[in-house]
């Protein structure tokens, strides 16, 4: 299993909580500024999939900062949930939601996605960007996710995958071996942070692995869209 530190003798979850906790007030910037701003129009593609279903109640899963929850108020729901397990993220999100006075339709709160605290058929929807990766077992996670969808319910997934095709393939195992760790060491004061990133996304089970399990998981019409000449994807299902 890849875990950001691998000296220590902890599991996934915890190591990963850790990481992001540190990496929390840093996280935005990066995350913009590593992908050179592509991440914004891969999450609003990623939302836009939900728009002929009208949903109502909303859950991001691994909300972190919530840029993926704030994208989806452009579907007018009445109220979106987000989980986290680190509290650091939830911080920093909960901080942008407050400034952006968004406290009354969007709701940020400690959860782990292996024992999502709602009850069953509670969500029209459920979202997940560059979580799933994270989870230390996918499996479950996605089953507690189908668990409190509602019966017709969607999910949408958006997470990076691995270019396959000459030249991409190429240039991007580059950028993501060598310049990424490098600018990631130096800006985040995290060492592991981005050396765990390309490290998660090459053990993930991308593109049709992927819709495998979720085929397995019970997920009907399960479906993938790759981004960016495949460095991301995002895949949906319905319960
Ligand atoms: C790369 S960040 C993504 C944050 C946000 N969704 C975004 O798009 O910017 C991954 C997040 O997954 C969270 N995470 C990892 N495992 C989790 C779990 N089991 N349950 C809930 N959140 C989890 C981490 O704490 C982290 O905030």
């Amino acid at each position: 299993m890849v875990v950001p530190y691998k000296e220590e003798n902890t599991g996934k979850k915890e190591q990963v909580a850790k990481m992001f906790d540190n990496i929390s007030h840093r996280y935005d910037f990066l995350n913009h500024f590593l992908s050179l701003g592509i991440d914004k129009g891969w999450r609003k593609k990623a939302i836009q999939h939900l728009k002929p279903f009208k949903p109502k109640q909303l859950l991001d899963v691994a909300t972190g900062t919530g840029d993926f929850a704030i994208q989806a108020l452009t579907l007018n729901p009445d109220k979106i949930i987000g989980i986290d397990i680190s509290a650091g993220m939830l911080e920093v999100g909960k901080k942008k939601v407050a400034e952006r006075r968004l406290t009354d339709r969007i709701e940020l709160q400690l959860g782990d996605s292996e024992n999502i605290p709602f009850a069953d058929n509670t969500f029209d929807a459920v979202t997940v960007a560059f979580g799933v990766r994270n989870f230390e077992n996918l499996e479950r996670g996605l089953r507690e996710i189908y668990r409190v969808l509602k019966p017709g319910g969607q999910l949408v997934v958006l997470e990076f995958s691995r270019p396959r095709k000459f030249p991409f393939r190429q240039v991007y195992n580059f950028y993501f071996k060598f310049v990424l760790p490098k600018i990631g060491r130096a800006v985040s004061s995290d060492k592991a942070a981005y050396t765990y990133l390309p490290e998660s996304v090459e053990a993930f089970p991308d593109g049709e692995n992927f819709l495998h399990i979720l085929n397995i998981v019970g997920f009907k019409h399960a479906k993938c869209r790759t981004l960016t000449f495949g460095v991301s994807s995002i895949y949906t299902g319905s319960k």
